[in-house]
């Protein structure tokens, strides 16, 4: 018999998105999306893909070696992020399967949300707002919630990629000097390239931006945490596990930096205890790139990605592009 319609090819999309992503993705897929707005455990993606072609998924979701292995038809993964730790690239990789990501369109929206930490922090807003609303506001106090400026102060920058360098641009309007370590020098005018150890000895503001590897899992341990001043503050907007989280509670505790702004945990969407009980730290629910542009254009992005790899064509960023 002859096929009257050719088939579209099956996607999967593990949580439903902001935008007209999915819309667009139904020009091209016949699309799924798990119906609850919550992450699936591991066992439900695998029931979910077992025998579909493409997988479109969040960082939230874990596709390791056993997820791709269950679904031998696959062949695009396209995540909602441009940070791809959740997935096994070397598996995918060995499968000749992309894995497509969304840079360069949340640099900014991360990099600003950076900037609002880093404020919130040294000049303890989220402490002072709460004061206020708790009417315990009874009038101008020459000593009332004092922090730090961060104007001409020193800005370490640990990753100098995408969103590391929007935030260091972002520091030239506070007139501050800015430091940097990446494993390659980047080409950014006042921005000095120095080790790890330099940086962390002498920034005033200490940001880090390097994606989560083998290679930067605890990067910032217990030994980093000393070789910080001790007016020193640590923000964190890429991924948790960069940090030692118990180190940083102690480090936090014992005053061996002055606070902490993070938008990311080791083990998200759980918070190391005692972390919530220290005023010294601003906590986000990992809320980097979350505007109504942004999500909007990611969503956008990662479909055009799944639907470029399924037309035969280069995808707008790709993670392992030797499988093309
Ligand atoms: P990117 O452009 O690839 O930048 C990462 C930089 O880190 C690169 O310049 C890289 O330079 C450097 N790097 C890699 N490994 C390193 C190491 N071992 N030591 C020192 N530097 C190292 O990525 P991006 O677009 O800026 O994104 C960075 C990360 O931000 C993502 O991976 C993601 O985890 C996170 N993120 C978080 C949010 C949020 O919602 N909070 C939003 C977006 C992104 P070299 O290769 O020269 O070292
Ligand atoms: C967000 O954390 C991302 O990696 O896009
Ligand atoms: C503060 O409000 C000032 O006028 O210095």
């Amino acid at each position: 018999m002859v096929e009257k319609f050719k088939t579209k090819p099956s996607l999967f999309l593990t949580r439903n998105l902001p935008g007209n992503g999915v819309e667009k993705l139904s020009e091209y897929f016949d699309v799924s999306v798990n119906p609850e707005d919550r992450v699936l455990e591991k066992n439900e993606i695998i029931s979910h893909i077992r025998d579909k072609e493409a997988l479109l998924c969040l960082l939230t979701d874990t596709i390791d070696k056993d997820v791709i292995q269950a679904a031998p038809r696959l062949k695009v993964i396209s995540n909602y992020a441009v940070g791809f730790n959740n997935i096994d690239i070397i598996e995918a990789t060995h499968r000749k399967i992309p894995v497509c990501i969304t840079p360069g369109i949340l640099t900014d929206t991360t990099a600003d949300l950076t900037w609002a930490l880093i404020l919130a922090v040294t000049r303890r807003i989220i402490e002072a707002d709460a004061f206020t609303r708790n009417g315990l506001f009874t009038g101008w106090s020459p000593s009332l919630f004092l922090g730090l400026d961060v104007s001409q102060k020193t800005l370490g920058i640990v990753g100098l990629g995408r969103i590391g360098a929007a935030v260091a641009k972002r520091a030239s309007g506070f007139d501050m000097k800015v430091i940097y370590s990446s494993r390659s020098k980047k080409e950014m005018v006042g921005a000095e390239q120095v080790s790890l150890e330099t940086l962390l000895k002498t920034a005033d503001i200490i940001s880090l931006h390097v994606p989560l590897t083998k290679e930067t899992h605890h990067l910032i341990d217990e030994h980093q945490f000393q070789l910080m001043k001790k007016t020193a503050y640590l923000i964190n907007t890429t991924r948790g596990a960069v940090v030692k989280e118990s180190a940083l509670l102690n480090a936090l505790k014992k005053g061996e930096i002055l606070g902490a702004g993070l938008d990311v945990y080791e083990n998200e969407p759980q918070i190391l205890e005692g972390l919530t009980a220290l005023p010294n730290v601003v906590l986000l629910p990992h809320i980097g790139s979350a505007t109504y542009e942004t999500r909007t254009k990611m969503a956008l992005l990662a479909a055009d990605n799944a639907i470029a790899i399924i037309k035969g064509q280069k995808p707008h960023a790709i993670a392992n592009p030797e499988v093309l």
